[in-house]
């Protein structure tokens, strides 16, 4: 009764089972249950079409950041083709002019003496070179992370994650401790003289928009500090003006010893990472610069595109507008929360990086859904299913949040009664990864 059934074209269903015969028969029929198989086709600025044009979706997810100019914006894509008329991957033995430029930007806009950049192609990617990195560097194995955090599903990534998603594979190394974020007493315990490192994200955007307590973040970098420890700062979705600040830790006077890009410094176009590491771990390199290698990190091609994406980002009118709109995100969501107090319980908010409290576990999945009948896009918090996640894109305008409210006011009536129906019936499982 609560789902929307469309017929799907010719095209589109023999898509989907391409889909499920050589991807996933898995994610097709979680789709299929819950009415969700959108398939991607056009798309521009804040907007997904269904390939057959049957359905369009306001992205309120930006897929966790990649997205915050938008899909295919036009400045980015523009940078991409002409670089075409020269440039390629480029060569990870050689020296480059791309690379060198990007990295020089990179720590001019960075605070201290972050001045030397690792480049890469994910994210997880990216937090692997940092544990590499600090292992390196203080000679010591273990790593503190926080339960419910989240870093990336590679080898060392994936260690500092949740059990959910090590416990198939096989991985429980005793090296990687988890404490409570927000908590210094669990981590002053663990902080002994064998960790090479603390990695936390400025906001941890799984947990839920999670806001880090006055003093947390500064008092872990001194801790650390004082342990000859180092702290990692995980900037994948908080960074790059996503809370109005170029940087998220600059809201929260700290400045961590590596700092993890990736995400949106693709500009949705051309996927590259950055590991930012401070003066003193270069060292890690000196007898040997070659130990550490990734072919198509840093591309030449994408290096030119994140140029663009920090000289938007970085540029003052650029970060007054991310904070004008999150003044009236704030406002409207309050009116909303109000409305409708019972489900919706609180707003978590850092300029466009914002989580939706809900009334318990199940109320993340149903909003989702709910949402998605009513042409939204947006994402519970995987390691909080209470929280819903809500990123624009950083370029959205006063008429989208007009929209956004009148869509979400009706998504939360409904969400309340698929709600309901979840208690009874038990689940709507994962909805997604
Ligand atoms: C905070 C954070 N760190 C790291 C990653 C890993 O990035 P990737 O999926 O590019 O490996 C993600 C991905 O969602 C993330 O949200």
């Amino acid at each position: 009764m609560f789902f929307k059934k469309d017929t799907p074209s010719e095209e589109k269903n023999s898509l989907i089972n391409l889909f499920k015969n050589h991807i996933s028969p898995g994610k097709v029929a979680f789709f299929k249950k819950y009415h969700m198989d959108f398939v991607m086709g056009h798309r521009n600025g804040s907007w997904l079409c269904d390939l057959d044009g049957t359905k369009k979706l306001f992205n309120l997810h930006s897929n966790g950041g990649v997205f915050n100019l938008g899909h295919r914006n036009k400045e980015i894509s523009d940078v991409l083709k002409s670089q075409l008329n020269f440039y390629d991957i480029g060569n990870h033995h050689l020296l480059s002019k791309p690379r060198a430029k990007l990295a020089a930007l990179l720590a001019k806009l960075l605070p201290g003496n972050l001045n030397y950049t690792i480049f890469g192609v994910s994210g997880g990617e990216a937090i692997d070179t940092a544990i590499k990195v600090a292992r390196a560097f203080t000679k010591r194995t273990k790593i503190i992370s926080v339960y419910g955090g989240y870093h990336g599903h590679t080898g060392l990534a994936l260690q500092t994650g949740d059990m959910s998603y090590r416990v198939p594979f096989l991985f429980d190394s005793t090296d990687f401790i988890q404490v409570p974020f927000n908590d210094l007493e669990s981590l002053k315990a663990v902080l002994k003289n064998d960790v090479a490192a603390v990695i936390l994200e400025t906001i941890p955007a799984t947990l839920g928009m999670l806001m880090p307590e006055e003093d947390y973040l500064k008092t872990v970098k001194e801790l650390c500090q004082s342990n000859k420890s180092l702290l990692i700062l995980d900037e994948v979705q908080a960074g790059l003006g996503r809370t109005g600040k170029l940087w998220a830790f600059e809201h929260f006077d700290v400045i961590p010893d590596m700092v993890v890009l990736a995400k949106g410094l693709s500009g949705g176009i051309y996927p590259i990472t950055a590991t930012i590491i401070n003066d003193k771990l270069i060292d890690v390199f000196k007898d040997d610069p070659f130990i550490h290698i990734s072919t198509s990190g840093g591309a030449e091609l994408g290096c030119a595109v994140v140029q663009k994406v920090l000289e938007i980002t970085a540029h003052v009118d650029f970060l007054k507008h991310v904070n004008s709109m999150a003044i009236l995100f704030a406002e409207v969501l309050q009116d909303l929360q109000k409305k409708h107090n019972s489900f919706f319980r609180g707003v978590r908010q850092k300029g466009l990086m914002i989580g939706l409290e809900l009334t318990d576990s199940l109320a993340g999945p149903a909003l989702t859904k709910a949402a998605y009948d009513n042409d939204l896009l947006l994402i519970y918090a995987n390691n909080d299913t209470s929280v819903v996640q809500l990123l624009p894109s950083l370029v959205i305008t006063e008429t989208d949040i007009a929209y956004i409210v009148k869509q979400l006011d009706k998504a939360l009536k409904q969400a309340k009664l698929l709600h309901k129906a979840l208690i009874l019936k038990k689940g709507l499982g994962q909805l997604f990864k």
